[in-house]
């Protein structure tokens, strides 16, 4: 299994089967990231809320590829309003993919305008992800979320997810600190921080929150990408 790191909170998941699952494609608008737009090629992608800088190229990468597009009802109603394929789902619900890889939708604490389009429609709540792969491993993607109990008592407890990937920019989602905290509560192998140094508002030094992890929750190992790189594991 690869996840590979396109900047922000773009990745893309290639499971050990080959099913390629992109989330938050926000592409063309980060100078940040190295890879062209035309370049990427999913089976399925993952969005989480509205926002620009997370909803971002998934019309046109959908348009490219025939990718599926998944979110909330209300973000799946507007992509089928453009004339594109998508399936709307809500948090507790699990859609299986080619019944090997299983999506559910969870809990974040965010908003979720589609803040680039005219009357700034609304996408239902922001959300999160926890993926299943094939043999059963678990990715949790937070999206864009402030630090809440659920990470502890449902994510953590119920999901067990084995991998997570947490915004720790600040501002606008949880910093560093609280995303420490978060690793602790959900308690996984390996942590990986999105969503910050895209720009000026959400500068962190992603070695600072590494320490903290190490600190506040033994036994999860940070692992930091730079845009472009993968993180590989059986
Ligand atoms: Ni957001
Ligand atoms: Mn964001």
């Amino acid at each position: 299994m690869d996840i590979k790191y396109y900047g922000h909170s773009a990745f893309q998941i290639t499971t050990q089967e080959g099913l390629k699952i992109l989330i938050d494609p926000f592409i063309s608008g980060n100078e940040k990231c190295l890879t062209p737009v035309e370049l990427i090629n999913p089976d399925v992608i993952l969005i989480t809320h509205g926002h620009s800088d997370h909803f971002g190229d998934a019309m046109e990468i959908a348009n490219n590829s025939s990718a599926l597009i998944i979110g909330t009802h209300e973000i799946a109603n507007f992509i089928q309003k453009q004339g594109l394929e998508a399936i709307g789902m809500n948090i507790g619900g699990t859609v299986s993919i080619n019944d090997l890889v299983n999506i559910s939708m969870v809990d974040a604490k965010h908003t979720s305008s589609l803040d680039f389009t005219e009357n700034a429609e609304v996408g239902g709540s922001a959300i999160g992800y926890i993926i299943t792969l094939e043999n059963g491993k678990k990715i949790y993607f937070a999206g864009d979320t402030g630090l809440f109990g659920d990470m502890k008592t449902v994510i953590g407890d119920i999901y067990k997810p084995d991998i997570a990937l947490l915004p720790i920019g600040d501002r606008f989602t949880m910093g560093p600190e609280d995303a420490a905290i978060a690793a602790k509560w959900l308690n996984v192998r390996i942590v990986i921080p999105m969503h910050y140094n895209t720009f000026d508002a959400i500068a962190q030094d992603p070695e600072l929150f590494a320490d903290m992890v190490s600190e506040k929750a033994a036994g999860t190992y940070t692992v930091i990408l730079d845009p472009g790189e993968t993180y590989s594991e059986e």
